[in-house]
């Protein structure tokens, strides 16, 4: 029967924006806005679209068709970063460029879960994920994190379990799995046959501990796809490139599903991802630092009580003092003010108390302006 002017179930059911209800209250600010919602970066990328040879480039380099799984040159660099930073045994076979991490996640969804199959979400957890599980018509399960990982993970596995998506480290709140930790999420995939969904663009962004692939581990290594991100690497957001390595049979799959979706990644914007590559280091380096100081400094000024992240770009802000149960009314006199902070809710069901303030996004001065402005809302609460 045609459901016509009705929507799929994707259409209807992958979640709007969480930001539009903020920018009703935002409107109502005249002065400098302060976004310290979105997990983006003030810092100039050690590579741009400048600073590649186009000159020297032939029409062909730039303006025909690319390979779906990616750019050679950029695939085997990546290859190369994998064995020798990430530890992965891996070949060209298991590289798949995508349009930054989402479209990597998305496809990589879209390979490993059925309609009606269970994605397991370890919960605070990056929003998209489930949307893109809605929307490939999979089931998103939010498990809370917790230490002692596996046996929750244990409990919240049923025969339609097909796959646990992970971040370390966590977007929102920073956490970084401990060697202990990553032992048990193995083994209980194992124990399952479970996929694993290893998102590590925050591989770079590890302050009190050394970032460490899922794939290393042995049991991982079989049934892992990892992502990582340009975006958050080298400050290259807008240039939409990120990459999953994964066992072969899923990196052919997600080839083909990246050959009907965007076909390839612009190769331009491949360039100046390689660029960033060849001359990223004593970024990563100096980003880190930055971003560390940022974190400390946002934590120590702000008034709300934020756990300390090891990782990442966020504090995971806990408002349950101001307004138990719910801290939309918070945020939204804070973006009355004219700062936008991210609503728990997105992260989680249990999350609403919580809110995500992002520190990487706007130089110190304005970061500090940011959380004078919040903290002043609550002191008038
Ligand atoms: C945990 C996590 N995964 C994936 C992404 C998506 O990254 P990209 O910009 O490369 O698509 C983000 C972006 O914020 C993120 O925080």
């Amino acid at each position: 029967m045609s459901r016509f002017p009705g929507l799929s179930n994707a259409g209807e059911n992958v979640p709007a924006s969480i930001f539009a209800k903020l920018r009703e209250h935002l409107a109502r600010f005249p002065g400098d806005v302060i976004p310290l919602q979105i997990g983006d970066t003030h810092l100039h990328p050690p590579a741009t679209l400048e600073a590649v040879a186009w000159a020297e480039l032939t029409l062909g380099d730039v303006y025909s068709y690319g390979t779906p799984a990616g750019w050679a040159p950029l695939v085997a660099a990546i290859v190369e970063k994998a064995r020798t930073k990430n530890r992965l045994s891996i070949g060209e076979a298991n590289v798949q460029v995508a349009c930054g991490a989402t479209h990597a996640l998305s496809a990589a969804v879209q390979a490993l879960c059925d309609r009606g199959e269970e994605l397991i979400l370890v919960t605070p957890h990056w929003p998209l994920i489930k949307g893109m599980a809605i929307g490939h018509g999979a089931v998103p399960v939010e498990v809370p994190f917790a230490p002692d990982l596996e046996p929750v993970l244990e409990a919240a596995i049923t025969p339609r379990t097909a796959a646990i998506y992970v971040a370390t480290p966590n977007n929102p709140d920073g956490v970084m799995l401990t060697a202990a930790q990553l032992d048990g999420l193995a083994r209980v995939a194992e124990r399952h046959s479970l996929w694993i969904l290893a998102d590590e663009v925050y591989e770079d962004y590890g302050y009190d501990a050394e970032h460490v692939s899922i794939a290393t581990h042995p049991l991982a290594a079989p049934r892992t796809v990892t992502v990582f991100s340009f975006a958050k690497s080298y400050a290259q957001a807008g240039l939409r490139v990120g990459y999953a390595l994964a066992p072969e049979p899923v990196a052919a799959a997600m080839k083909k599903l990246v050959n009907h979706s965007v076909y390839n990644v612009p190769v331009a914007m491949q360039r100046a991802a390689l660029g960033a590559m060849h001359a990223g280091a004593p970024f990563l380096q100096a980003a880190r630092e930055r971003y560390r100081g940022a974190r400390d400094r946002a934590r120590a000024r702000l008034v709300a009580p934020a756990a300390c992240p090891p990782g990442g770009a966020y504090l995971w802000v806990d408002f349950s003092r101001w307004s138990p149960g719910d801290c939309m009314p918070v945020l939204e006199r804070v973006a009355e003010k004219g700062v936008l902070l991210a609503p728990g809710s997105a992260f989680g069901d249990a999350c609403h108390a919580y809110a995500r303030l992002c520190f990487t996004g706007v130089a110190e001065p304005r970061l500090d302006e940011g959380i004078d402005r919040i903290n002043a809302v609550l002191a008038d609460w």
